[in-house]
């Protein structure tokens, strides 16, 4: 197995830094368009090869597009990250064209590639890498309702004061600070509602706390966070690698599901070795796929900027 990760800032050499760790591939590629970049952060993780006690091989070029022949799965993490203040939808122009232009690149070497976009307005790019590259539908999967989810259960968490591995929450609709929607009614622990143990108060903090999750570390950080983000993409990458039909919220394109068609938005999906391999449809109450409507509303308005950019 080969992966390639695009993108050698912080959270695309984390995700490759975890890709390594969990030994998902044989090598893992790291490209960068700045001189050397990539080079250096695949040597600073090859270097703890012997500490962290893995075999893959890390290796970072720039801008070699050769080097990445025959990756299973590319990892789209290019772009600008935002900066305090800034929403991820500001960073639309940039990013389009550096991500349709790696989506293509990509491709070029590796035609039977999954592609998992990271990049941000992750929705929108993920649209974008679809209609760019005319690949089948299951085969383009955006990461952040993963990345959302484990927000939501690490706040649940400080709640509950329990292990954050012993819960079940999902974030469904767009990774944005106001078109996510993190699922309180559905959120347990191992199987016993949370909402029996939390106040309706307590909960809606949550949620709002998920909400604004990203945002809040760019505040204290000054750029956009990298630990979460890579982590959660390598664990879609280990689903795919592995084929383990684990079932995760990922940005995939709708056709009805959801009362929804033609976007990209985050849903409940299994994750195999295929890409995403099937949605996850259930039925939302009424307020839920009110949210969800208004979020695809959102989303979709971002798209129709592409039109405008991209000519
Ligand atoms: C975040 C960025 C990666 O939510 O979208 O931290």
């Amino acid at each position: 197995m080969k992966i390639t990760v695009v993108g050698a800032g912080a959270v695309g050499a984390t995700c490759a830094d975890n890709i390594a760790r969990r030994e998902l591939a044989e090598e893992v590629v790291i490209l960068d368009i700045k001189e050397g970049f990539a080079e250096g952060k695949a040597l600073d993780i090859m270097q703890t090869a012997s500490l962290c006690g893995f075999d893959t091989r890390v290796k970072g070029v720039t801008n070699d597009y050769a080097a990445t022949a025959g990756s299973d799965v590319v990892v789209v993490t290019s772009g600008i990250p935002r900066k305090p203040g800034m929403t991820r939808e500001e960073l639309i122009g940039t990013n389009a064209r550096i991500v349709e232009t790696v989506c293509k690149n990509a491709l070029e070497y590796s035609p039977n590639a999954i592609i998992v976009v990271i990049s941000n307005p992750m929705d929108t790019m993920t649209y974008l890498a679809l209609k760019s590259t005319g690949l089948p539908k299951n085969r383009i999967i955006g990461m952040g309702g993963i990345l959302d989810s484990a927000r939501f259960k690490c706040y649940l968490q400080k709640e509950l004061k329990c292990s954050a591995n012993d819960l079940q929450a999902t974030v469904i609709g767009g990774h944005g600070d106001t078109t996510m929607i993190p699922l309180t009614r559905l959120a347990s622990i191992n199987g016993t509602p949370v909402s029996n143990m939390l106040s309706a108060e307590t909960l809606k903090q949550v949620a709002a706390d998920t909400m604004v999750g990203g945002a809040t570390l760019t505040k204290l950080l000054g750029t956009s966070a990298w630990y979460a983000p890579g982590a959660a993409g390598a664990e879609l990458v280990e689903s795919i690698i592995r084929n383990q039909k684990k079932v995760f919220p990922c940005c995939v394109y709708l056709e009805g599901e959801y009362g929804q068609n033609d976007i990209c938005l985050g849903v409940p999906v299994v994750i195999g070795s295929n890409g995403w391999e099937s949605i996850i449809d259930f039925k939302l109450n009424e307020e839920e796929q009110a949210a969800f409507n208004k979020s695809a509303e959102a989303v979709r308005n971002m798209n129709g900027v592409l039109s405008t950019l991209v000519a």
